[in-house]
């Protein structure tokens, strides 16, 4: 962790009781991340449709009420091909790095092999070099790539069509 350049005054360590959990309607702001994440309201909207529907399985990093963190699973779209889809994979700046990403991949492989799906697939930028390095680390392999179009409408009523590149990376739950 990098050194403050300010003079210290104290320096003390607290405990912290993370738990992985289901996503609840009461999430769905704290989602957004203090604005980090508003232009998404439409999608993380829809995918707690999903969610609920038992498509799209959300699961949250909670510290202290708070989702710190999030994996979205999608058994759905690749059902024939027995594979779940990890997605919006994320960790709150401050407290990436320790493992709780980690954490969260094994909680949703599990979700993923509970619903019968022998394979496991995340996508990735192609510029997201730290992420590709974390999924080889825990058994993913290049399978392939896919170029992704999906559109939004931001809360302002501005509609983004976006396009996504990414690698895909699977791994066989076994
Ligand atoms: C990728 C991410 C979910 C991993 O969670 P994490 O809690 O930081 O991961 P862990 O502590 O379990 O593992 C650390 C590894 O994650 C990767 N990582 C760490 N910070 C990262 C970042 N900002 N962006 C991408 N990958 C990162 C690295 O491989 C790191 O290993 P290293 O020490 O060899 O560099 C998290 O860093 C993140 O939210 N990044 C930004 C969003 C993102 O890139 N999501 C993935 C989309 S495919």
């Amino acid at each position: 962790m990098r050194e403050p350049s300010g003079d210290v005054l104290d320096r003390f360590e607290l405990p912290a009781r993370f738990l992985i959990r289901a996503c609840a309607e009461e999430d769905l702001e704290n989602l957004e991340w203090f604005g980090m994440f508003t232009a998404h309201r439409e999608i993380i909207r829809e995918a707690f449709r999903r969610h609920r529907a038992g498509d799209n399985p959300m699961l949250v990093l909670d510290l202290g009420g708070f989702p710190v963190g999030q994996a979205w699973i999608d058994l759905a779209k690749k059902r024939d091909a027995s594979t779940g889809i990890l997605w919006a994979l994320r960790v709150f700046p401050i407290f990436q790095g320790m493992g709780l990403g980690t954490r969260l991949l094994h909680a949703a492989e599990g979700i993923i092999r509970g619903a019968g799906h022998a394979v496991a697939e995340i996508g990735v930028e192609r510029t997201n070099e730290g992420a590709r390095r974390l999924y080889e680390r825990l058994g993913y392999a290049l399978a392939g790539e896919e170029r992704e179009e999906y559109s939004y409408e931001q809360p302002d009523g501005t509609r983004i069509e976006a396009v996504s590149d990414m690698l895909l990376f699977h791994k066989p739950l076994g």
